[in-house]
């Protein structure tokens, strides 16, 4: 990309790309893939000389100081414009400014003004940023959390430990659930009654018990007073060229990435499926490919409660255990969204909250339901597992 001016890009403008075709864009699309779990090139990064700039941002927060962010803003934005004045700089390079360009865009909407009002002539680049890894034209919860550099040279908004703690429980889900597409993959590709598909199927389980690590540190060192009153006015969405595009949002934590093959793909109601639908342009390429592959397909659960209704002869015990798979694998998605309903109905509740809706444009009601959906799926699997096993 280097030695492309980015305003030249091919379609660079609103939302996301499609992606790419041909022998050159499978080259690129590998590129980009990679680039997004490049996680410690990304963090290395300090493209716009902005570790002392960015470590003020707590205190001008912390004072609500209009000017001084603005002031901020616009030195940002004249260095992004001149590093990027001869083309863009690699795809890592380009997560790294988008990451500290949004730092300070999500401060200024904080306090009361559309960012893009203080520096307009930031929004072709972010429009090209965006496009340079297929993603929205503004950060994301991955800049946030998985691409911000640990240690001292990590980007808060406050200086409030239990903003850390929060980035921290995101960062580390990341990692396994990104990888859990790989084994939803292959667990598509295999025969319930297979000898491997439970074994498979654990393995995925053990993939999901990290988000069960996280909820429970967030829930013992995060109040949710302090989540919805401080931390949720900086997840607000902002405006780049007349489209609002929501703030770095847990809920866009691809927990989704399960679910699907699991039994979110025929077996969904209507208000999470378009939740899903919402999310989507906040997703990782490969994560949108992985909706695109399965969205249309016949869960694992249907798989199994079929194939047990068909009759078990003779697969009786590789039937049951597979279901017995799920059962524990829909178990533990259970386990973790009852106990982060329990916080987010405090950080929610009529006396603490600021906002009616989540950071990721859902209400609490929606939390309810897809626990209910996960829930019914889990008895599903209780009652195969009894029939497979008679
Ligand atoms: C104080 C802490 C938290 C609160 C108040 C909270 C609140 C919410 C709310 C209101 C939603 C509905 C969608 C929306 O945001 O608009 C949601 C969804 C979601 N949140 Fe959180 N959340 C918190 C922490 C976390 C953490 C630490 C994780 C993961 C590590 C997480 C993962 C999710 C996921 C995956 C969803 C999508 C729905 C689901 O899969 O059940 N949340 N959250």
């Amino acid at each position: 990309m280097r030695g492309r001016r980015w305003h030249e890009l091919k379609g660079a403008g609103r939302g996301i790309t499609q992606g790419n075709s041909g022998e050159q864009g499978r080259v690129l699309t590998a590129t980009i893939t990679n680039a997004h779990y490049d996680i410690e090139a990304i963090q290395a990064g300090d493209p716009l000389r902005a570790d002392a700039l960015l470590a003020r941002l707590p205190e001008l927060n912390g004072r609500a100081d209009r000017p001084a962010l603005a002031a901020l803003a616009r030195d940002l934005s004249t260095r992004a414009l001149a590093l990027t004045a001869d083309g863009l700089p690699s795809p890592t390079t380009g997560l790294a400014v988008m990451r500290d360009l949004g730092m300070v865009l999500g401060s200024i909407k904080r306090h009361g003004t559309e960012p893009l009002t203080v520096v307009p002539e930031l929004t072709p680049l972010l429009h090209a940023l965006g496009q340079q890894t297929d993603l929205v034209p503004r950060d994301t919860v991955q800049h946030y959390t998985s691409w911000n550099p640990p240690g001292e040279r990590r980007r808060t908004y406050t200086d409030d430990e239990q903003e850390r703690w929060l980035q921290d429980a995101v960062r580390d889900v990341f990692p396994a659930l990104s990888a859990s597409l790989s084994i939803s993959d292959a667990l598509m590709e295999l025969d319930p009654a297979d000898a491997r598909f439970a074994p498979t199927a654990d393995r995925l389980e053990g993939m999901v018990r990290p988000m069960l690590e996280a909820i429970d540190s967030v829930t013992s060192r995060v109040s949710p007073v302090f989540f919805a009153q401080t931390m949720r006015p900086y997840f607000e969405e902002i405006d780049v060229d007349g489209v609002d595009y929501l703030g770095p949002a847990a809920a866009q934590v691809p927990l989704w990435l399960v679910d699907l093959c699991l039994w979110a793909c025929d077996r969904n109601g209507p208000e999470y499926n378009a939740f899903l639908e919402e999310s989507l342009i906040y997703a990782l390429p490969d994560w949108r490919a992985f909706w695109a592959r399965h969205v249309s397909g016949t869960s694992l659960v249907t798989r199994l409660e079929q194939r047990i209704g068909a009759g078990t002869e003779g697969k009786q015990e590789s039937l049951a255990r597979s279901a017995e798979s799920l059962a524990l694998l829909l178990r533990t998605l259970k386990t973790f969204r009852g106990r982060h309903i329990g916080i987010a109905k405090k950080a929610y509740a009529d006396q603490v909250r600021l906002y009616d809706y989540g950071s990721g444009g859902a209400p609490i009601a929606l939390l309810k339901r897809v626990l209910d959906l996960t829930r019914e799926n889990e008895t599903i699997m209780h009652a195969a597992t009894r029939r497979g096993r008679p």
